[in-house]
């Protein structure tokens, strides 16, 4: 049984990261979907919300799971028990970024990163632009799941009334 592990900050998941799970569901035997913490992004929305989120999403790939982690990505793909990171490359800046938290994971546990390119159509995509777009009125239908739209309105309506 191959596991791998797909982790990311999913604040929020897009089509994008979709992709990149049905085409990895498609190559291992399992893939754990892990939402982590990157110390140098704030957030959204809180874990138990991406994880709902991902859990929707995650539903219509039988071999998928989602879970959340707090620490280290090696340890808990050790936990998992997991011989591969799976990550989406979307274009050549990404990857001197992931190239090095590959290496440095690889030092630290005997796990590999598999690199899945973006497809073409979602190269230009992630979840900081949604939020972005989405908070001075643009429209996002299309480039994350109609839930995760509406969901996403509805806290940047709430953030601004809060006046966060
Ligand atoms: O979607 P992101 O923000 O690029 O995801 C980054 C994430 C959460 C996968 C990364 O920050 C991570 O692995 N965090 C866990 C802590 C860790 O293991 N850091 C060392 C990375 S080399």
């Amino acid at each position: 049984m191959r596991i791998a592990v797909c982790p990311g900050s999913f604040d929020p998941v897009t089509n994008g990261h979709i992709d990149i799970f049905g085409r990895a569901a498609d190559l291992f035997d399992e893939v754990i979907v892990a939402t982590g913490l990157n110390p140098s992004k704030t957030r959204l929305f809180t874990p138990g919300e991406r994880i709902d989120m991902l859990t929707e999403v995650c539903r219509e790939f039988p071999n998928v799971r989602v879970a959340g982690f707090t620490g280290l990505l090696t340890a808990f793909c050790q936990e998992q028990g997991a011989v591969a990171i799976v990550k989406g490359l979307r274009a050549v800046s990404d990857y001197e970024y992931e190239l090095q938290m590959a290496q440095m994971n690889s030092s630290l546990a005997e796990v590999e990163t598999v690199f899945i390119p973006t497809s073409p159509e979602y190269s230009f995509l992630a979840s900081s632009l949604v939020k972005e777009v989405a908070m001075f009125g643009g429209d996002v239908s299309g480039l994350v799941p109609d839930f995760v739209r509406e969901r996403l309105i509805t806290r940047l309506d709430e953030r601004k009334r809060s006046g966060a």
